[in-house]
């Protein structure tokens, strides 16, 4: 199918995609809105509400080997690290474990590297990751080993400076942390690229990714960007809030997390504290069938018989990060034709360049607070945005800013959802 026409099938199917979201248009209250907050969480698919009731009925909290519902519990476990392994490409389920939260799993992560990691060698974080993707590595390499910790730079479009960044690799470079995407300002990092020009200087750099602001929005392949580690989070993509940690194998059965002494010492199992949350696998599942379903019965009915999974989870993210960039070019159009001495976008506002950011918009409005903007565009419009730092680093230590409004758009979105916002900006400024 034409790659035009698939996105056509995303514009003209929005009714029936929006209905797979109750709360979309109306929050529990009943209040009419217009959710422009899927940086802060996407809204949970229908499917994956029902499968958390079901789950909670059915399962049996252990996996087990004997009684059906100790079985079913064993099964769900596997279904969930499979279809995870194909969403991102994994070579094998037994390389995803779960947990609360990314922010959970990155400090477990980190944690587990204590014995792996000399003080001679230097550690990367940038400047334009969730704190997440920072705080648990300056943590452990930083202030526990002792090992020098080195900042990438952001330029002044709040992309990464990846010249800056190459320029701190040597050959003792023992870990980089790194997003996919800002979850500030929407921009996307060319992990690819950058990962191999790491490699050439420190062959054995442990990289690792968070991928919470991109899972929505495009198509991860691990192997293809080359990555040794890799977090999302399932309430950033229409599921339930649960921390998804991929490692590549020969590292994860090296490590050492936390670990009850009782407990399997074995990967994926070593990496997860406790008992799974059964519901919230099951939601996750449900949710990651949704995309599933966006393909086959609503995108290309016609292939669904002749794509594996991997290739149906590869096709449709590729539709949703094309269709990202159209609700980006309408939201970047519709910028220039607002007073920019009032309102100021923080990002790359380029249209050639819309290809290279999520449709992840941070802005300021001249003499009014974030706070108040995000009070006024819901008292006057039934906009939901953001404000806060939130929790990024190029806010928090580079701007320095305690606030920023946030507006983040997706595939649920329509295009006449752009022009709504732009609209009520207009009015507010
Ligand atoms: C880019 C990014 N990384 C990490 C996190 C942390 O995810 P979690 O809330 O699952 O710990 C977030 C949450 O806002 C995020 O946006």
């Amino acid at each position: 199918m034409q790659k035009n026409k698939r996105l056509e099938r995303i514009i003209s199917n929005h009714f029936k995609i929006r209905q797979r979201f109750p709360l979309l248009e109306k929050d529990l209250f009943g209040n009419k809105r217009t959710y422009l907050n899927c940086g802060a969480g996407t809204i949970t698919v229908d499917t994956a509400v029902k499968a958390i009731e079901d789950a909670a009925r059915r399962s049996h909290p252990m996996p087990g080997e004997v009684y059906p519902a100790e079985i079913a519990t064993k099964d769900l476990h596997w279904e969930v690290r499979s279809i995870a392994a194909d969403f991102i490409n994994a070579d094998s389920p037994d390389e995803i474990s779960f947990h609360l939260s990314t922010t959970n799993a990155l400090f477990n992560l980190a944690f587990s590297f204590q014995k792996h990691i000399s003080k001679k060698q230097n550690l990367i974080v940038t400047n334009l990751d969730h704190m997440a993707n920072v705080s648990p590595w300056e943590r452990i390499f930083g202030e526990e080993i002792g090992c020098e910790v080195r900042r990438a730079r952001i330029d002044e479009e709040y992309r990464l400076d990846i010249d800056h960044l190459l320029s701190l690799v040597d050959e003792n470079t023992g870990a980089i942390a790194l997003t996919m995407a800002a979850n500030a300002f929407g921009s996307i990092v060319p992990l690819k690229k950058i990962i191999a020009a790491v490699r050439e200087k420190s062959p054995d750099c442990v990289v690792c990714i968070d991928a919470v602001h991109h899972a929505l929005h495009g198509s991860i392949d691990v192997q293809d960007i080359d990555c040794d580690f890799l977090a999302f989070s399932g309430y950033k993509i229409f599921g339930p809030m649960l921390g998804i940690l991929w490692g590549k194998k020969k590292w994860m059965d090296k490590l050492s997390p936390y670990r009850v002494e009782t407990a399997k010492d074995i990967s994926p199992h070593k990496f997860e504290q406790g008992m799974l949350n059964n519901a919230v696998l099951a939601a996750f599942k449900a949710a990651l069938e949704y995309l599933l379903w966006l393909e086959k019965e609503v995108i290309d009915p016609q292939e669904k018989l002749n794509l594996d999974r991997r290739a149906c989870f590869s096709k449709v993210m590729q539709t949703i990060e094309k269709y990202g960039t159209l609700l980006t070019k309408r939201i970047l159009q519709g910028i220039q034709r607002l007073d920019p001495s009032r309102i100021r976008f923080l990002g790359i506002t380029d249209l050639e360049m819309a290809k290279e950011r999520d449709p992840t918009f941070a802005f300021e409005i001249e003499g009014i607070s974030a706070a108040e903007v995000k009070k006024q565009l819901w008292l006057e419009s039934g906009i939901q945005i953001a404000d806060g730092n939130h929790y990024s680093a190029a806010v928090y230590r580079v701007l320095k800013r305690p606030s920023l409004c946030r507006a983040s758009f997706c595939h649920y979105d329509t295009l006449e959802t752009a022009d709504i916002f732009l609209k009520a900006l207009n009015e507010i400024s």
